[in-house]
């Protein structure tokens, strides 16, 4: 089976087995999108309505930010891969709780060590704080580090501004594509060192 097909596998099946409570309430799961092959991994908080409707991730105001700061590097959503955190969206786009976090967290494991991405880019707080808890996204922006997690060992993470902040604060804009900007250099020092 390629690469592909395992991931749609992989998502099906972990779609029949997630215990989450939200998949009472969304009308869609979403899984994910983009290729298996992929170098990079963005990993956001939850699907919101657009995203629901759909059945998949980043589609809505946020999602065509995210194509364009994608496009400031010559990348186009095929070439990445994109999910979110939890796979159903909360009502009315609450924030996620613990318990909806800790029933998507395999899932999420098992798309990262399927994949194997040089490096995952948790998009917003929320994500951040899924791999390293109590960090704060206004300092870790923008900044490239190794972790070892627990479920998909070690890994560089690269944490970024969530794209839908910066349609509220045009200020952060400017400061998604410098720290967009940065991520061949990124891909380029990892790969050297591996
Ligand atoms: N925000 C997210 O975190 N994920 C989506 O899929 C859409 C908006």
């Amino acid at each position: 089976m390629n690469k592909d097909k395992q991931l749609q596998k992989l998502n099906d099946d972990m779609n029949a087995l997630c215990a989450c409570t939200l998949k009472k309430t969304a009308i869609n799961v979403v899984p994910g999108k983009g290729s298996a092959d992929a170098q990079i991994m963005f990993i956001g908080e939850a699907p919101g309505k657009k995203e629901d409707e759909i059945g998949e991730p980043f589609v809505g105001a946020a999602g065509k930010f995210l194509s364009e700061l994608l496009a400031t590097i010559n990348l186009k959503r095929e070439d990445i891969y994109i999910t979110n955190v939890v796979k159903y969206r909360p009502p009315n786009n609450r924030d996620p709780l613990p318990e909806e976090v800790a029933d998507c967290q395999l899932w999420l494991q098992e798309q990262i060590n399927l994949i194997d991405p040089v490096l995952i880019i948790p998009l917003g707080r929320h994500a951040l704080e899924r791999f390293v808890p109590g960090r704060k996204i206004s300092e870790d922006h923008g900044r490239a580090f190794r972790r070892e997690i627990d479920g998909v060992g070690k890994r560089v993470f690269y944490a970024l501004y969530h794209p839908a902040a910066a349609l509220y604060n045009g200020s952060l804009r400017d400061t998604l594509i410098t720290d967009f900007a940065r991520i061949p250099k990124i891909i380029d020092k990892i790969e050297k060192e591996s």
